[in-house]
């Protein structure tokens, strides 16, 4: 037997039980991941509350993790038992000691890339990837506004856009968070809780305004991001850790100045084994290179998983968060 968190009815943290189950032994295609170390995501929480519908109940749930092949089905020939990996897709269910998966969307750690720091940076890291070399494929000199700049996604999402030479705005709640954001690479912060987020983009970009804005978080900045492009600029609307964006009439982009606008996904971008390996690779070069260096600024006990979700929706984490099994 071995543990692993599911939940059987959606809703607050009480929802999610630590339980025993039989690790699944891999069918053709899958392998089985002993975890060492687990990512938590903010994808996790809109699983858990509803927001985002599990297949079925009971579920387990998480999609990031690293940690060693534990078994490997028939026809796998990428993968042994015995090799260090990491994933970030895939079915819910790696809050667990083991979690069995299609082994096309597990890849193998280069040597100087610790499991703790895959596991904190597999799903951040991979989306930064494709939202800045992918979904708008900055070159350099461009300015963009970036959301929650201090959290998982946005530490990473500083530190490549410095390596780009991007000049990343970041948002945040806090001066502890703008100094965090700084530290990573931001070319300048706004703490929306202090300043006019429209205001403070217009002074910083002398009216210029930005070519993109990255927004995870959804209902509350919707239009305040629509208003910080330029014209004919790109809105990338790729989360909702304050409720999703819902019932917009497609008029909006004409009265902003004609803008773009996406909604995409990891799942959308990393949908082939070509694909994962390609952003894998870009990632992974980033790590062992030292340009991005993941900061786990916490680590919870993988019972604890309640506990660490209520503090990443409560605002009170930076960086990325890690559950041990
Ligand atoms: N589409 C994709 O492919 C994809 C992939 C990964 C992540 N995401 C999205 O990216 C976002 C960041 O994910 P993460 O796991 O790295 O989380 P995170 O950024 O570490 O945590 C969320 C942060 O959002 C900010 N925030 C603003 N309003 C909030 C609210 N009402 N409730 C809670 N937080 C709020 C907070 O920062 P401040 O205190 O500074 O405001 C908070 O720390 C999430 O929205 C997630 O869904 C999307």
């Amino acid at each position: 037997m071995a543990k692993r968190i599911q939940f059987s009815r959606t809703g607050g943290p009480e929802v999610l039980d630590y339980v025993d189950v039989e690790p699944r032994v891999p069918e053709p295609g899958e392998v089985c991941v002993r975890n060492e170390a687990v990512g938590l995501n903010f994808i996790d929480i809109y699983f858990r509350t509803g927001l985002y519908p599990a297949p079925s109940l009971p579920s387990g749930l998480g999609t990031e993790g690293a940690g060693i092949v534990d078994a490997v089905g028939e026809g796998v020939s990428h993968l042994r038992e015995g090799d260090r990996v990491a994933y970030a897709q895939g079915p819910l269910g790696a809050y667990a000691e083991y979690h069995t998966l299609p082994a096309d969307k597990v890849v193998a750690l280069p040597d100087d890339v610790d499991v703790e720091t895959a596991a904190g940076s597999m799903l951040k890291g991979l989306t930064v990837q494709y939202l800045l070399r992918q979904t708008y494929p900055l070159e350099g000199g461009e300015t963009i506004l970036f959301h929650a700049a201090a959290g998982g996604v946005g530490s990473i999402a500083c530190q490549w856009a410095r390596e780009l030479g991007v000049k990343l705005i970041g948002t945040v709640s806090s001066k502890e968070k703008a100094d965090l954001a700084k530290a990573n690479g931001a070319w300048a912060t706004i703490d929306y809780t202090q300043e006019d987020v429209v205001e403070r983009v217009r002074e910083l970009t002398q009216g210029e305004m930005c070519d993109v804005v990255y927004d995870s978080v959804g209902k509350d900045t919707w239009e305040t991001s629509l208003d910080c492009l330029k014209k004919r600029a790109l809105m990338v609307s790729f989360g909702n850790a304050s409720g999703p964006v819902e019932g917009v009439n497609i008029g909006i982009l004409n009265q902003k100045g004609s803008l773009f606008v996406t909604r995409p996904s990891l799942n959308g971008y990393a949908d082939t084994r070509e694909r994962l390996e390609m952003m894998a690779n870009d990632l992974f070069d980033m790590l062992e290179s030292g340009k991005v260096k993941v900061d786990i600024a916490q680590r919870y006990a993988l019972s604890d998983a309640g506990k660490a979700q209520d503090s990443l929706a409560a605002r009170k984490t930076t960086g990325s968060t890690i559950l041990l099994p």
